[in-house]
């Protein structure tokens, strides 16, 4: 159960009076948060500001975190390097969480607390909401911490608002404020591009401020996606040290500011990014920042992984405890280059494959000004009669004919300046006006702040939905970031890069109300916005347009720290030099699909695709919903290995993969599995073999407790470079 205690002065007499060990602090409240095994220790002093005094490990007795503000004492500056949501233009010196202007023109803000409400939502979820107010202006911030005690997890944002005589403009509006002491911080980051994402790099964090942001308006983690995680005093290994995950759940500008300040605590403030974004805000108007997710793991980045990933099936994606359809794409297998013959052939392969759906990708829209390559058709919905005559509901006639399910890509928030739309709605798109174009692949981005334009982008979906009843799948892509940030629907262009994530979440809200659970992926020319402000949304992300197996495998990998396997759609496609059972094994780790010609298969290549999808059926209870545990990572080992055990802990799988072809490269040791039951019995067997093809690895009963003590080696080599051993309990 969360609890939350508040503890008067008087009560923390008692307190001191009970405990004997500290003195009391008889003008402070302390208000603890807690999950199963941490808590946040928020602290109102006599001045009435706010501050964050401990986050760590809870404590057996509630009492006392009474005494906790006595220990983490800083100095003279205390409830400014702490503060739990720092104001700016009095007299604070450091990195704010909010800056204002009111509506007089000053820029100073001091927030004091006024009040709290705890709320239990259901046993596992809890609201603290703080209410702050400022004490000569007419202006507010309630922080919310929604904890949801047996994951470990919170989630953490703010509500502005004001009753100023005129608009006031936010400079800056934080999510979250953490304050967190270590004697050394180690930070976690990624960077990447198209088809590199999730690239990490390591660092310690030295005194100052490391940023990590995003100014790409859509499609904004191209470059930086918005996870990262930093481990407390030293850095965290997969079942060892304290380290702290985090993630904004915006799929626009983020800026996550990290200063270690000088009492050598670290500030964390993350939030949508301030950068050309001074946000004008209305009189009675309840700004809602993002929410920003955290977790904190005293036992390594394995648990705190299986804590987000847990929180994430559980409350975040949708139909996240649910299943997931395996598919056949055509896009590498025909690009822009598709009509009907080709297509029925393509959904009669879905069903010789065994797949359950068969998507239909970019290329079947545009008349006017046909989508045929990237340049032209963007934003022109309508079917493309000379490829298909027979419309799309024909695909889904046939689809069903053959046991199949039907899904269908669109990129409804963009257009090519090649386009009808382009030409009757030019105040429709985000561009500047006096100045020349700028494109990324060949296209521009609508103005989704404009409520018009919001119905025209539902409706293009609603539309497919409406005429085709039994549509059962999006591929939602996004290609474009944006260039010449500019909206010729708003007043106030500080509002736009807000607004328009806030118009792409009101689409999306009005889709979900009307499709509840149809599955859709977010995809954005690869993984350019995985976030999880929009999985939301989704039944699942596109990782990378990447899908080389090696490549995979690392990018998999980093994606895994955050995410669950569910959501993570894999697809086995011709990139690269590696056999098909590579390619299938490694996308068999999260969502399966392929996206080659089945006709060009050699015979036993689609009698192992066949078997492999049984294999996944077998296993998909455990690899969808189970517990994921990283075992041999691939940047410090000649094989990755990683395992998936359902939540019986009854039937598991470890896949392996050779990741350095040096000479002699391999698993030389027995790996050690995690996650079984000590005293169970497991039969253990390789699977997933290319017909013909015998095992290494002798079928053997072993107990969970000599699984996870002595290991097995799956013996990856040259010649055995992906190897798939089932765990199935007796
Ligand atoms: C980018 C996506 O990542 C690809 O999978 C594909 O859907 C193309 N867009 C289509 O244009």
């Amino acid at each position: 159960m969360n609890l939350l205690l508040r503890y008067s002065s008087r009560a923390a007499v008692i307190c001191m009076l009970a405990l004997k060990t500290f003195t009391a602090d008889a003008q402070s409240t302390v208000i603890p948060i807690e999950t199963k095994n941490n808590a946040i220790v928020l602290r109102v002093g006599d001045d009435k500001r706010l501050s964050m005094v401990y986050f760590g490990g809870k404590l057996a007795n509630q009492s006392e975190y009474s005494a906790v503000p006595k220990v983490t004492k800083l100095d003279r500056y205390d409830n400014v390097y702490n503060s739990a949501y720092t104001t700016s233009g009095t007299h604070n010196l450091l990195e704010p969480a909010i800056e204002v202007t009111h509506a007089d023109g000053n820029k100073s803000l001091e927030l004091q607390y006024v009040s709290h409400k705890f709320t239990k939502l259901n046993d596992d979820v809890s609201l603290l909401s703080i209410n702050l107010k400022d004490s000569l202006y007419n202006f507010e911030v309630t922080l919310n911490y929604q904890t949801y005690f047996n994951e470990n997890v919170t989630e953490q944002w703010s509500v502005i608002t004001h009753h100023e005589k005129k608009d006031v403009v936010l400079n800056k509006y934080a999510s979250a404020n953490l304050y967190v002491q270590a004697d050394s911080y180690w930070l976690k980051h990624y960077h990447g591009e198209w088809a590199q994402e999730m690239r990490p790099e390591d660092e310690q964090l030295n005194h100052g401020i490391k940023t990590l942001d995003s100014k790409l308006g859509s499609r904004a983690d191209i470059f930086q996606p918005p996870v990262f995680m930093v481990s407390l005093n030293k850095p965290a290994g997969e079942d060892d040290g304290q380290v702290l995950y985090g993630n904004l759940e915006w799929s626009g500008n983020f800026r996550i500011d990290l200063e270690v300040d000088p009492a050598n605590g670290l500030r964390l403030i993350a939030g949508a990014n301030n950068y050309a974004a001074n946000y004008t805000l209305k009189a009675g108007v309840a700004f809602e920042t993002p929410k920003f997710v955290y977790t904190l793991s005293n036992k390594g980045k394995g648990e705190a992984s299986r804590n987000l990933q847990s929180w994430a099936r559980k409350y975040k994606i949708v139909d996240g405890q649910g299943p997931r359809l395996t598919l056949l794409n055509n896009w590498e297998a025909t690009y822009f280059d598709f009509n009907d013959a080709k297509l029925t052939a393509l959904l009669k392969d879905t069903k010789t494959l065994g797949t359950d759906l068969f998507l239909l990708d970019d290329g079947w829209f545009g008349n006017k000004y046909p989508r045929n390559d990237d340049h032209a058709g963007l934003g022109d919905w309508q079917v493309n009669k000379a490829k298909l005559p027979n419309g799309i509901g024909n695909l889904v006639k046939v689809a069903k004919e053959n046991s199949v399910k039907f899904g269908i890509w669109v990129e409804p928030e963009m257009v090519n300046p090649k386009s009808e739309l382009y030409e009757k709605h030019p105040d429709w798109i985000v561009k500047q006006p006096n100045r020349p174009e700028f494109y990324m692949r060949n296209q521009l981005v609508l103005d989704l702040s404009n409520p018009t334009v919001q119905n025209f982008v539902f409706g293009v979906v609603d539309k497919l939905f409406v005429e085709n009843p039994d549509l059962a799948y999006i591929k939602w892509d996004c290609n474009a970031l944006m260039y010449n940030a500019y909206s010729p629907y708003q007043k106030n262009q500080g509002n736009f890069y807000t607004d328009y994530v806030r118009g792409l979440y009101s689409v999306l809200d009005r889709l979900r109300a009307k499709y509840p659970k149809v599955p859709m992926m977010l995809c954005s020319g690869g993984g350019g916005r995985v976030d999880y402000g929009a999985l939301k949304y989704f039944t699942e992300y596109w990782p990378s347009d990447n899908t080389e197996p090696i490549e995979r495998v690392f990018i998999q990998w980093e994606y895994s720290y955050f995410y669950p396997a569910l959501a993570s759609s894999n697809h086995v496609t011709d990139w690269g030099k590696q056999p098909i059972k590579f390619r299938t094994d490694v996308a068999m780790m999260g969502k399966l699909g392929f996206d080659i010609v089945v006709s060009k298969l050699k015979p036993e290549e689609l009698a192992y695709a066949q078997g492999a999808l049984k294999t996944y059926k077998e296993f998909s209870e455990a690899i969808w919903h189970g517990d994921q545990y990283r075992l041999q990572d691939p940047r410090t080992n000649d094989a990755a290995s990683i395992m998936y055990v359902d939540s019986a802990k009854n039937n598991a799988i470890m896949f392996n993969y050779l990741v350095n072809n040096r000479y002699q490269a391999g698993s030389h040791l027995p790996i050690k599995m995690k996650g079984l039951q000590e005293d169970k019995q497991y039969e253990v067997s390789e699977v997933n073999l290319m017909p013909g093809h015998n095992s290494s690895i002798a079928a053997a009963t072993y107990s969970g407790k000599f699984l996870m003590t002595v290991g097995l080696n799956p013996d990856v080599r040259d010649g055995r470079n992906s190897v798939l051993i089932a765990v199935r309990g007796k």
